[in-house]
């Protein structure tokens, strides 16, 4: 049996450096997206990012992360996650890209995540898939409120993926944040056999749907980091990071 606590509370400073780290990350989602061009490499988009994240003081909360080589995760189409910068790899128009990005600024970490089709999209499955992971991240975070359990976020989130028809990943969760890029508790987007811990105020959560167009069912490629889903169809990714406070839950990465 461990006995590792399954849930951080912060306060204080350590709010405020967290408050800080995730405006920075938020920044950062909101001005690549633009700087994104159709032939670039996803290498290039990495270096623009590192470039962004230095220039407001920050450095990479993913780069050496249990030996990650990026300075964000690029993941395009049928890439779930965790997608590596490459120089080989090109993104083009009507591309369905998502960039997650983490920022470490003194100790303290934002992670957040946001995908998009460069150029724009009319299909219908296309933004069925987009719509519907932004508003199953939506839905998480209203879930999100003090007395709560970590599985009504995760409740929240399977409903509308479930009323879209889309694919759930299950290998990989939501988390706490703050002070380290994951710590406990765990948030599926699922509801799984257990309920979680309660939710208090102080919890800092990243709340992360993964959902596909398709099957569930992912795969790693050979590099080690890269997850695509095992049947080729698109997937999408939003993240926001929450701190539970006695009301409304403070979404730490929305721009003030
Ligand atoms: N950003 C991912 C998450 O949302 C974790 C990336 S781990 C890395 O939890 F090693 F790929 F950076
Ligand atoms: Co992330
Ligand atoms: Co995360």
């Amino acid at each position: 049996m461990s006995d590792k606590k399954d849930y951080v509370i912060y306060q204080g400073e350590d709010i405020c450096g967290i408050r800080r780290a995730s405006e920075a990350a938020a920044r950062v989602r909101d001005q690549l997206p633009a700087m994104v061009r159709p032939g670039m490499s996803t290498k290039e988009i990495d270096n623009i990012a590192a470039a962004l994240i230095h220039s407001i003081g920050g450095v990479s909360a993913f780069l050496g992360y249990r030996g990650y080589p990026g300075q964000i995760c690029i993941s395009v189409n049928d890439e779930v996650v965790h997608g590596i910068g490459r120089p080989d790899r090109f993104v083009n128009n009507g591309d369905l890209v998502s960039l997650d990005i983490g920022v470490n600024i003194g100790g303290y970490i934002g992670d957040t995540a946001v995908s998009f089709v460069l150029g724009g999209t009319n299909d219908p499955d296309t933004l069925r898939l987009l719509n519907n992971t932004r508003r199953a991240l939506e839905e998480g975070m209203k879930a999100a409120v003090a007395g709560n359990y970590v599985k009504n976020i995760s409740a929240a989130v399977e409903k509308v993926a479930k009323s879209a028809k889309l694919g759930i990943v299950r290998e990989y969760c939501g988390h706490g944040c703050g002070k380290t890029l994951h710590d406990p508790p765990e948030i599926p987007n699922y509801v799984s056999f257990n309920r979680g811990p309660q939710l208090r105020p102080g919890m800092v959560l990243a709340i992360e749907p993964m959902l596909n167009l398709g099957t569930s069912k992912v795969i790693t490629e050979s590099d080690g980091w890269t997850v695509r889903t095992s049947d080729g169809k698109l997937s999408a990714h939003f993240e926001h990071m929450v701190l539970i406070t006695e009301s409304k839950p403070e979404i730490l990465t929305w721009l003030k």
